[in-house]
């Protein structure tokens, strides 16, 4: 036993950190059927890392098609583009110092900041202290573990009341590596409790209403995307049958699942699980919203990269009953977020605005009944992707609180 210990300690201490060396991000620009197919063809003979879309089976003609190749394929894609004549530009060159880059805000490495890309741990300690600095307006819950047998913690913003208030329901860090996401929901979390009070808008949003933050979802994926291979997306939950590992939360929800532009395979990035809710996140997610769904008038849900502000549906091209209000409230907000640094925001359905794709949470929150739907993809536009630098954290989260008090304000006023 005591050997086992020492082993498992090895183990850990000695778990390598993906290098990306020599690796560099492509932009394709499929525009003939046998792009795509040499593109699918590509993604089956060799480990690509697809960015966007997110998986080789959601590739189309006509759309951009980011793609992180490993230094070791680089002579056999370029060969097979040229040979091809597929259209490509080169995103990112130098893969490694991108990652090296993100870390660009002076923020000390070893404590919690609103500026930096904080660790699990450095978060965790984090939803202690804003709790108990301001116990007039967070609360604190667990909504249960994660398959590794983290805390999901919630959090609840609002002044306390008498009678259970209405609420709109946020999470951040479905996707490991989208880690904009949970810098969004801790800076908000920030600003509501340093706003209230003098921010009129805010003020009145927590008097009328609670706001739930789950400053991360995917707590697992989150982990292993700083200490294993930060292009890690899916959920860390083992496979039966396979040596593949996770699942992709987004595609596990109970709506339209596994139908469309979601894979059965649980070594795609995309893989939806063995059934819908298999991942004990989305249970844990699905049954709060289930439990406070007399309460919940909004769903929003935050990813990279894309800038898109998206909405239902997307596991069907049919319109949402609710589509045009839905697209005006968006429309609001993306123009109140570019209002400040000019940053272009394009809203609409998921599945005509990026790919249909089923079991995603915004889907499910609204066929459950939680009219305002939303689906943030946050910076940039794929010129850093997912490695989007610290020195973007600050701008992007101002902008982006800009969208969703628009938001939190119109279901306030519809109430
Ligand atoms: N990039 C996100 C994803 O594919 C977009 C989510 C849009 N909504 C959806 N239900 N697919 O997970
Ligand atoms: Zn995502």
């Amino acid at each position: 036993m005591k050997l086992l210990l020492f082993f498992g300690f090895v183990a850990v201490a000695l778990a390598e950190v993906t290098r990306f060396e020599g690796d560099k991000v492509f932009r394709l620009k499929p525009t003939l059927d046998a792009h795509v197919t040499l593109i699918k063809h590509l993604a089956k003979s060799i480990e690509l890392d697809f960015w966007r879309p997110d998986s080789d089976d959601l590739v189309t003609i006509d759309i951009d098609v980011d793609i992180h190749v490993p230094a070791r394929y680089l002579d056999m894609v370029y060969i097979t583009l040229e040979q091809g004549g597929v259209a490509y530009e080169i995103l990112i060159d130098d893969f490694q110092s991108a990652v090296d880059g993100q870390a660009d805000s002076g923020a000390s490495p070893r404590a919690h900041s609103y500026t930096k890309y904080n660790t699990w741990s450095e978060i965790e300690a984090w939803t202690n202290t804003i709790t108990s600095s301001n116990p007039s307006l967070v609360s604190k819950q667990i909504i249960g573990n994660t398959y590794e047998g983290r805390s999901m913690v919630l959090l609840k913003i609002g002044k306390s009341s008498a009678s259970p208030k209405p609420a709109i329901f946020m999470d951040c860090g479905f996707h490991a590596r989208e880690w904009i996401s949970p810098a969004f929901c801790q800076w908000f979390v920030n600003e509501a409790v340093t706003t209230y009070g003098s921010d009129s808008a805010m003020t009145s949003l927590l008097n009328d209403m609670d706001v739930y933050v789950l400053p991360v979802f995917n707590v697992d994926g989150y982990v292993y995307s700083h200490t294993n291979d930060r292009m890690w997306r899916k959920t860390r939950s083992r496979n039966s049958g396979s040596s593949c590992v996770g699942t992709d939360p987004n595609r596990n929800f109970n709506a339209g699942w596994c139908t469309i532009g979601a894979s059965s395979n649980p070594c795609s990035d995309t893989f939806c699980g063995s059934t819908p809710e298999s991942e004990i996140e989305s249970k844990n997610v699905a049954n709060f919203i289930r439990n406070n769904k007399s309460t919940i008038k909004a769903y929003l849900t935050i990813h990279s990269y894309s800038q898109l502000l998206l909405f239902p549906y997307a596991y069907t091209f049919s319109l949402a009953a609710d589509h045009s209000e839905l697209l005006k409230v968006a429309e609001g907000a993306s123009a109140a977020l570019t209002s400040l640094y000019g940053t272009r925001y394009t809203s609409g359905p998921s599945a005509a605005t990026i790919y249909p794709a089923a079991g995603g949470s915004d889907d499910w929150a609204y066929d459950l009944g939680v009219k305002y739907s939303y689906t943030f993809e946050l910076r940039d536009t794929g010129y850093y992707g997912f490695l989007l630098p610290e020195s973007q954290i600050k701008p992007t989260c101002e902008e982006t609180m800009l969208a969703v008090k628009y938001i939190a304000a119109h279901v306030q006023k519809n109430l």
